[in-house]
């Protein structure tokens, strides 16, 4: 089956997302429906203990990253509903549509980082079409929706990943502040790719290991914007212990054997103290931060959040708690260029990691580059 049948029944192609040692191949539909996916001859489900989901259009399928990246396609399987009931629910027959997958492989891998599109598909999709096809692997780096305070702001996300990569390659989400904010933020599980409901995971995609971190929100807890809805600093001292396990677990994790480049990505350079009221955190912040660069020792971290394209190298004035490694802030959604002249107008990072060289090239939605800077990795 071509795409163009699938898009009746679908809003967008599939994004396979890594997380963990998994895929989650998240697919959204557009009506009620079942899905399960077939790879190397085994079939995974969306399921809740045994039953198939359907009452979400978003259906997300975890399956083993070896197999898929052994298989190199799968097929998605969906059914729809016409009545589900507690008897002799009536359904459609099975349809399916098969696509490729390309896992990342080789010594030049070729990143596209996005963050801070608040809603806007578009133009970021032209963006991250910067190398004429997909790249290697695609990172949403958070506030991809404005706010999530209705269901469908988090089809931006799928929208985008399917839209740039087809379904046949990696994305790495990671969520970002204004993510939290909205009726729909508690249930971002149901939306987005997690580990078992966390927003901070580790992934591996090829010889690259990654960590995604979230800091939540972005002022104390009891700041009048949240009204006593959140409790982020809890979730941070979660998101330590977290941390200090993948440090202990560091050969199954960054040290694991066939590991040769490690990202951390995370939607707030937490290295940096903002200013007042965003300079939260610090204590916690300068933890991690000592953690990255004594154990995890990444090359290169990935963050968004400040509305703008830059590198920023250890010891220069953004570095306020010693960086392991350049921080790259990769995504400027001109927003105010939007709200004063109309136009819409979008940044994101293009990054070339070949050897112990990383080039990274900040490009607009036309393909231009307006940015770049090269570094050792
Ligand atoms: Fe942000």
């Amino acid at each position: 089956m071509e795409f163009n049948d699938f898009k009746e029944d679908f809003k967008a192609y599939p994004a396979v997302y890594a997380v963990a040692d998994n895929y989650q191949i998240c697919v959204l539909a557009t009506c009620e429906l079942m899905v399960w996916v077939e790879v190397g001859g085994e079939c995974f489900y969306d399921e809740s203990n045994g039953i198939l989901r359907s009452s979400k259009l978003l259906h997300k399928v975890e399956v083993p990253r070896e197999l898929l990246e052994t298989a190199r396609e799968y097929t998605v399987y969906y059914r729809k509903i016409i009545e589900r009931k507690p008897y002799f629910t009536e359904t459609e027959d099975v349809r399916s549509a098969s696509f490729a997958f390309r896992p990342v492989e080789g010594d030049r891998l070729r990143i596209y980082h996005i963050s801070d599109t608040h809603n806007k598909v578009e133009t970021p999709v032209r963006a991250g079409m910067y190398f004429g096809e997909s790249p290697d692997l695609l990172v949403l780096n958070g506030d991809i929706p404005n706010h999530s305070g209705k269901i469908e702001y988090f089809d931006a996300i799928h929208k985008i990943a399917g839209e740039i990569t087809k379904g046949e390659r990696p994305v790495v989400f990671s969520r970002g502040n204004h993510d939290t904010r909205g009726i729909y933020a508690e249930h971002i599980a149901d939306y987005t790719p997690t580990d078992r409901g966390n927003s901070y995971y580790t992934f591996r995609v090829g010889d690259l290991w990654g960590i995604v971190l979230d800091c939540g929100e972005d002022k104390t807890d009891d700041h009048a914007e949240y009204g006593n809805t959140v409790c982020c600093s809890y979730f941070r001292k979660k998101e330590t212990r977290f941390l200090e396990q993948v440090v202990r677990n560091a050969e199954c994790e960054h040290a694991a054997e066939g590991v040769k480049r490690r990202v951390v990505i995370c939607h707030v350079p937490f290295t940096h103290i903002h200013k007042p009221p965003f300079d939260i955190e610090q204590e916690t912040y300068a933890y991690w931060s000592k953690l990255v660069r004594e154990e995890i020792k990444p090359q290169i971290m990935l963050c968004g959040h400040l509305h703008q394209t830059s590198v920023n190298y250890p010891g220069e004035p953004f570095d306020d708690f010693g960086q392991a490694c350049p921080v790259v802030i990769g995504g400027n959604p001109h927003l105010q260029l939007k709200k004063e002249q109309g136009i819409d107008r979008y940044e994101g990072a293009a990054i070339i990691w070949e050897g112990n060289r990383i080039t990274v090239r900040f490009t607009d939605e036309t393909g231009a580059v307006t940015g770049e800077e090269t570094f050792d990795a």
